[in-house]
């Protein structure tokens, strides 16, 4: 209900809003709308009330709350559902065990996630309203084995966002996004399938935007759009993912056009001309990245001179000298 009435407040942000509205449009007492109102403004939100006049929403706190999400979010039906949470262990365990009770395209957010998981089994850090700890949940008509590509969907739309929020940054194929040669957010695409159909998959965004302290394990390569000296807020940037998500996701599941995606993530590669190590396992070759195929794998230059290619999913990648 909560929600309810800040998007009320957010639709007619520069006026105010009469309680008995409220109650009309919600089918709830006048007395009820008060009683909301002091614990929206006790989380934060910044609400003008006068008698007779009613209440004007002046401001929001940096919370990616549902109401704040879902309004003026210009998608069709990427995050037209969202479940928050003001703490969870992680958003993808919650979306992979909930996926089959919600509709294409909900989003899990969290302000803090408790074990928020990255690649191969590593923990992510992800305190308390200091990043973007979101997953979105997706039912594609396509085949298990075209999952990995929804990651450099992922990929291009999270450098596509942070372009239009005059951030630079780029991909390290195919999950690490990349920021003055450090990791500000990561992508963890888990599916749930059977032999040839897909039930769900669930695309995991962890984006580091006001940390300024790093685990001393990841020191050296993470860092944070506002340790990089941009301030933008959380709310932002996410709308600008899932914008930009949804149309290169629709170019691909309705047309199977995967063209602006691969442009977006040769254009923004961090990888592309260089000397870099592949590791898989214990195993780690010294190769050179050629190009990004049309089909959205990595072309390199393998240690015995051969042209190979590596579907995303399979290798870790390591800088030649550092971690890009
Ligand atoms: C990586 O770079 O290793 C991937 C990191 C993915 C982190 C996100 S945060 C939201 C979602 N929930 C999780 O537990 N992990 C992903």
């Amino acid at each position: 209900m909560r929600s309810e009435i800040i998007k009320i407040l957010l639709e007619n942000k520069d006026e105010f809003v009469s309680g008995e509205y409220i109650s009309e449009k919600l089918g709830i007492t006048r007395s009820a709308v008060s009683k909301h109102i002091k614990n929206i403004k006790n989380q934060g939100y910044n609400i003008e009330s006068i008698t007779k006049k009613g209440h004007k929403i002046i401001g929001c706190p940096d919370l990616l709350s549902t109401a704040v999400i879902e309004h003026d979010l210009n998608t069709k039906f990427i995050g037209k559902e969202v479940i928050h949470f003001d703490t969870i262990g992680s958003t993808n365990d919650y979306a992979k065990k909930s996926a089959t009770d919600f509709i294409d395209g909900t989003i899990v957010v969290s302000e803090e996630q408790t074990s928020g998981r990255g690649r191969r089994g590593k923990e992510w850090h992800s305190i308390k309203g200091d990043g973007i700890w979101v997953s979105i949940i997706l039912k594609p008509d396509i085949y298990p084995h075209n999952a990995p590509f929804i990651t450099q969907i992922a990929g291009a739309s999270i450098v596509k966002a942070l372009g239009n929020l005059k951030i630079d940054a780029s991909i390290k194929w195919p999950n690490d996004i990349i920021v003055n040669n450090k990791k500000v957010s990561g992508i963890l695409t888990e599916l749930g399938a059977e032999i040839d159909k897909i039930n769900y998959i669930v695309v995991g965004i962890g984006m580091n935007v006001k940390t300024i302290d790093f685990p001393d394990e990841i020191q050296s390569v993470a860092t944070s759009i506002l340790k990089e000296g941009y301030s933008v807020k959380r709310i932002d940037i996410l709308k600008n993912i899932l914008e930009e998500f949804e149309k290169l996701y629709l170019n691909y599941i309705q047309e199977n056009d995967k063209s602006n995606c691969i442009m977006i993530c040769k254009e923004r590669s961090a990888i592309l001309g260089k000397n870099i190590y592949i590791i898989n396992g214990d195993k780690r070759r010294k190769v050179k990245c050629i190009d990004i195929n049309e089909e959205g794998n990595l072309v390199i230059i393998n240690e015995n001179n051969d042209i190979e290619e590596l579907i995303s999913g399979e290798v870790s990648i390591r800088g030649e000298h550092n971690y890009v």
